[in-house]
């Protein structure tokens, strides 16, 4: 019989990694596992009690809140809260950065970017949906942080994951050494390693997307998406289409076997809709770590200058070659306003050169 490992030693065991490292991480890592287990003890409830439905107010994005939208967000903020390791969250859930004030927390080394819950629409209708976290090691060395500690590039990244609420509950993290996942078994209470090294596929045959916005895609993701429906033995096409409103459950699926996901701007969305900071950035870490590809369509997410707690890009994600093959159809119709895209000529090969 094989050994289990349980998330806790995994980490313990991870930390001789960071050979400087005093344990904080870790720490933080194994707050937002018991978060993780208090949220999915709830959603896995959400059927039974009055907890599904909406709480009648409006989120920063103007969209509706919903019940456990709020549930996970003050759960996490509580466990970093009680941690001490965290001294600035950033949330989907909240305008602003919340400072952690208490006296254990106040010299906190690291902040936290959190989408609580994600795909929350699904939640009534039991579809999958999931957490996603973002760790940063804060700027300044000591004195309360300020916003100029939380506006860092995704590469600054010292550690992102996400909890999938799903068919089983997993938990899947990187510290940039690779990904790998955990399986929550609910019978000892613990995530146990189930998913060692995950890579993704180079080239896999889903592709996700919402295609019902077709008439509002730019024209190089509209190729793209007839590029997926042409038969074409040589490359297993046409490929099949799968999107389920959490982005969370559609990168996962990918992840493991392969494919793509795109939100892209739309006439609607100018810069998509998905968040960089606690969406894009943690996201694009991890698949980047197996192996796998994040980009905006022209340019690596993880490079993009990070200047509001929610800002906006559109996101290409998944397998290294299917990334590549749109990127190759988006740089055919570029915006007019595509100069900024730094390193885009030499990327182009000739192709539609900009000035
Ligand atoms: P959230 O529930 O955190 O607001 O995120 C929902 C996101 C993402 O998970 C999903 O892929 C996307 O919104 C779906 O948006 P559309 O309905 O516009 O396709
Ligand atoms: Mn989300
Ligand atoms: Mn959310």
């Amino acid at each position: 019989m094989k050994a289990v490992k349980t998330l806790g030693q995994f980490i313990i065991e991870k930390q001789a990694d960071f050979p400087y490292a005093k344990g904080e991480l870790s720490r933080l890592l194994r707050d937002i596992g018991i978060a993780a287990k208090i949220v999915n003890r709830e959603i896995s409830k959400a059927g039974l009690i009055d907890i599904i439905g909406e709480t009648g107010e409006i989120n920063t994005h103007g969209e509706q809140q919903k019940k456990m939208d709020v549930y996970a967000n003050e759960q996490f903020i509580s466990a970093l809260q009680s941690g001490g390791e965290c001294c600035i969250v950033v949330s989907e859930e909240n305008d602003e950065h919340v400072y952690i004030d208490s006296e254990i927390s106040k010299n906190a080394k690291y902040i936290v970017a959190i989408d609580p819950l994600d795909g929350s629409s699904n939640i009534d209708v039991n579809v999958s949906v999931g957490t996603i976290f973002s760790i940063y090691r804060r700027k300044s060395d000591e004195g309360k942080a300020t916003l100029d500690d939380v506006l860092q590039k995704g590469t600054e990244q010292v550690a992102a994951g996400y909890v999938i609420y799903g068919s089983s509950t997993m938990l899947v993290y990187t510290t940039g050494k690779g990904v790998n996942g955990f399986t929550l078994d609910p019978s000892i209470g613990e995530f146990c390693l189930s998913h060692p090294e995950i890579s993704v596929p180079n080239q896999g045959n889903t592709y996700s997307i919402n295609e019902g916005y077709y008439t509002h895609l730019p024209a190089g993701v509209k190729k793209y998406i007839k590029y997926c429906q042409v038969e074409d033995d040589g490359t297993s096409r046409p490929y099949t289409s799968r999107y389920t409103g959490s982005m969370i459950a559609d990168i996962h699926r990918n992840l493991i076997k392969g494919g793509i996901f795109i939100y892209p701007a739309t006439s609607q969305y100018a810069n998509g809709k998905l968040r960089l900071v606690y969406e894009c950035n943690p996201m694009a870490f991890i698949v980047e770590q197996a192996g796998g590809k994040a980009s905006d369509g022209y340019r690596r997410i993880l490079d993009i200058e990070v200047t509001e707690l929610h800002q906006r890009s559109a996101i290409f994600i998944g397998s290294q070659k299917m990334i590549e093959k749109a990127e190759e159809m988006m740089a055919e119709f570029l915006p007019e306003n595509a100069k900024w895209i730094s390193g885009l000529n030499e990327k182009l090969n000739g192709v539609g050169q900009i000035n």
